[in-house]
């Protein structure tokens, strides 16, 4: 973390000032107090400006981090003024709301500064606040004085240790190796002040035989409580309320339910459980937390020879490359030796920003709304996790990785760079132009070890490095014929190589091949349905690990579409009359049906528009690679039955798994691998389908499940 000056959010949340002014929804006076909090809110809310100031000693021993945060003196003048004018309401109001902001902005400090350290696997301890700990008050004086040194700022500190501009705190946090407080910012639980209107709230997350502690503010939401602690929680919609996907046990919560929630919460659990994003932190909270079940691995068509494990040293000269994808939904990461070209291990974990929402929108929008690294950060670590990971699980020592390549699509690059998303997701969708050179491991990463970092660039907002490293590990240069790639994740791209060109597209697929916005859609870990077969009417189901079903991914959600049409359960059009349940109450709603049509017409249709731009037909083409992680599971034949791929070049299908990682893997391997990858870049053309009236037409005809014609 470096010294600085930063810019901090603005917390504005009325609802939860009223409160701290003990006016509530139920007090007679609630309607005209918020009213006067809004027009006062509105006239004064500019002059609020919350600024964090940090600075970094490295020579105490834990390190120690100063922080100053002030909203400014301009709200205190005129807080002032309505006090010696006798307008007490007012000077009230406004006093909470810059209280309320101060918090806020403390919050927000904390935030940046654990998102820095996290990378390094570093923690910071509870706020040393003087007067609320066992820190001495000069403590106070002493930081405010480094402040002013530093940043030649016009503060003061009283004998009495008041600060002026009075809206400001001055602690101190202690780096610490041990994630032992868990992100506890200012703890409410160990101050002296009862009264105090910003007081937190703690929440406790228990895992396996852990226990830690974080804390939300009165009115903060919780899914944003659990995302700013990292927390991993499906949150596909992002916290907007309509996937219904962000339950956890939060044991005798004493929460009203909403509706919505007791609809969907099993009324036996409803004591215990809550939807996150429904709900204004206002109590203490012991949360369970389930450990992530073990995910498929796919490793890419590529035939990786995993070997058992042997020990390596670095003093043998071995040295290992790392390749990565990173996908929207999961994160793959596999360790290679270098001298024998082989695979020694692969790993698969969700993708951490999943709690940001299933796909890129709505993690571009959160960090666009928040200002935030935390993606970036997060998706860092994890990588930096896995790989250290793999090296001890291989039995490695010494500093060996040489080189680390990474794919995956442009958003998720951008987040990994922390380049600001925003562009891309808005018209004309302009990228940065990013350089095709090495990184170093230490621009990126709080890694010990030293290496170089290749990232394989992209070809457009939409069509990413995790394409370009599809096309390269399928040797698409090196073939002759029309051959189709057709990766479906949690989008859809599709690229089709001619003997002079290769043409790529993107479609707006959404994530229901990957079951994030299916009702009781899963990823494919242990326990998820992944095969469905009928068996006179009656499902027989396969689950993944041979477990207890609790969800459906993918590869299921296939089967199930085509055995409901063919059993006339679902018509043509994608009707349904009612949900039809699969296991207990595991099913498929009327819903879902209409996710899996947007989906299939989606790459369908992006298909079509290619081989039209290339003046082919189906009948033209010689090869068609099917990448993606949910491609290596799915059934083929089910799929071209719902119109997911087309009917009429069944046998010449290449499943080829995750075909992102094994282009980087691929990559690591061969000395020509640039050159290729630039010969790639420069024969790539990219067609907008969102703006393509032809795409547009055929996207509505692909939506049915009746004979499906592509169209010459
Ligand atoms: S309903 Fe809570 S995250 Fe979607």
């Amino acid at each position: 973390m470096k010294k600085g000056k930063y810019e901090l959010r603005i917390d504005d949340n009325l609802e939860a000032v009223l409160k701290s002014i003990d006016c509530h929804k139920s007090s007679l006076n609630y309607p005209s107090y918020k009213s006067t909090m809004e027009n006062l809110s509105e006239k004064y809310i500019a002059l609020i400006k919350p600024i964090g100031y940090v600075l970094v000693d490295e020579n105490t021993v834990p390190i120690r981090i100063q922080c100053f945060v002030t909203v400014g003196e301009a709200i205190e003048t005129v807080i002032n003024t309505c006090f010696e004018t006798h307008n007490y309401l007012e000077a009230m109001m406004l006093n909470a709301l810059a209280d309320r902001i101060l918090f806020g902005a403390t919050h927000h400090l904390y935030e940046l500064i654990s998102t820095h350290y996290l990378e390094a696997q570093k923690f910071l301890s509870t706020r040393f606040e003087p007067g609320n700990s066992d820190v001495s008050m000069s403590v106070q004086g002493d930081i405010v004085d480094s402040m002013k040194r530093e940043y030649a700022l016009d503060i003061n500190i009283t004998e009495a240790y008041m600060i002026s501009p009075m809206k400001s705190l001055a602690y101190y946090y202690e780096i610490s190796d041990e994630n032992c407080s868990f992100g506890i910012d200012h703890d409410c639980s160990a101050c002296g002040a009862e009264s105090c209107h910003q007081r937190k709230y703690i929440i406790r997350l228990h895992k396996e035989n852990s226990m830690h502690i974080i804390q939300g503010i009165y009115g903060e939401n919780l899914l944003k409580v659990l995302q700013r602690n990292h927390v991993i929680l499906d949150a596909p919609c992002g916290g907007n309320k309509t996937c219904m996907k962000c339950k956890i046990t939060a044991k005798a919560h004493g929460y009203t339910l909403s509706q919505e929630e007791l609809e969907r919460i099993p009324e036996s659990e409803q004591k215990d459980v809550i939807l996150a994003c429904y709900h204004m932190v206002d109590r203490d909270l012991d949360i369970v937390l389930e450990t992530p079940k073990e995910h498929i691995v796919e490793t890419g068509f590529i035939e990786f020879d995993l070997k058992l494990p042997q020990i390596y040293t670095s003093d043998d000269g071995v040295k290992f490359g790392v390749g990565v994808d990173i996908g929207t939904t999961t994160v793959a990461v596999s360790l290679v030796n270098l001298s024998t070209r082989k695979v020694v291990g692969t790993k698969k974990k969700i993708n951490p920003q999943k709690s940001y929402g299933a796909d890129v929108i709505s993690r571009i929008m959160y960090i666009n709304e928040n200002k935030s690294h935390t993606l970036g950060a997060s998706i860092r670590s994890t990588i930096m996790t896995m790989t250290d990971e793999l090296i001890v699980e291989n039995q490695i020592v010494g500093n060996c990785i040489e080189e680390m390549v990474i794919s995956g699509n442009t958003t998720m690059i951008y987040i990994l760079l922390d380049i600001d998303p925003k562009e891309l997701a808005v018209a004309p969708f302009k990228t940065v132009e990013l350089n095709f050179e090495d990184y170093q491991s230490s621009q990126l990463f709080k890694s010990k070890s030293n290496f170089k970092v290749r990232i394989l660039p992209w070809i457009s907002a939409y069509v990413g490095g995790d394409i370009v490293s599809g096309l390269y590990a399928t040797h698409m240069m090196d073939q002759t014929g029309n051959i189709l790639l057709v990766d479906v994740g949690t989008n859809g791209e599709v690229a089709l190589k001619t003997d002079n060109r290769i043409i790529t597209a993107a479609t707006a697929a959404g994530p229901a091949f990957e079951a994030a916005n299916i009702k009781c859609g899963m990823g494919a870990v242990d326990g998820a349905i992944c095969e469905l077969q009928m068996d006179r009417d009656e499902f027989v189901i396969e689950t993944i690990g041979d477990q207890e079903p609790i969800g459906i991914c993918g590869s299921a959600i296939i089967d199930a579409i085509a055995l409901l049409h063919k059993t006339q359960k679902i018509d043509d059009t994608g009707f349904m009359k009612q949900e039809v349940m699969v296991f207990d109450n595991i099913g498929i709603y009327p819903e879902d049906v209409r996710q899996v049509q947007l989906a299939k017409a989606a790459v369908s249709a992006g298909i079509e528009v290619l081989l039209l731009e290339a003046g082919l037909t189906i009948s033209d083409i010689d090869i068609l690679f099917l990448a993606g992680g949910f491609g290596s599971h799915i059934d083929i034949n089910n799929s071209a039955y719902i119109g997911l791929i087309p009917e009429g070049i069944l046998e010449k299908v290449i499943v080829c798994g995750n075909a992102s990682l094994a282009g980087s893997v691929r990559y690591l391997f061969e000395q020509n691998s640039l050159h290729e990858i630039q010969c790639i870049m420069n024969k790539c053309e990219y067609l907008e389908l969102s703006t393509s009236m032809e795409f547009n037409t055929r996207y509505v005809c692909n939506m049915s499940f009746g004979d499906l014609k592509i169209m010459e």
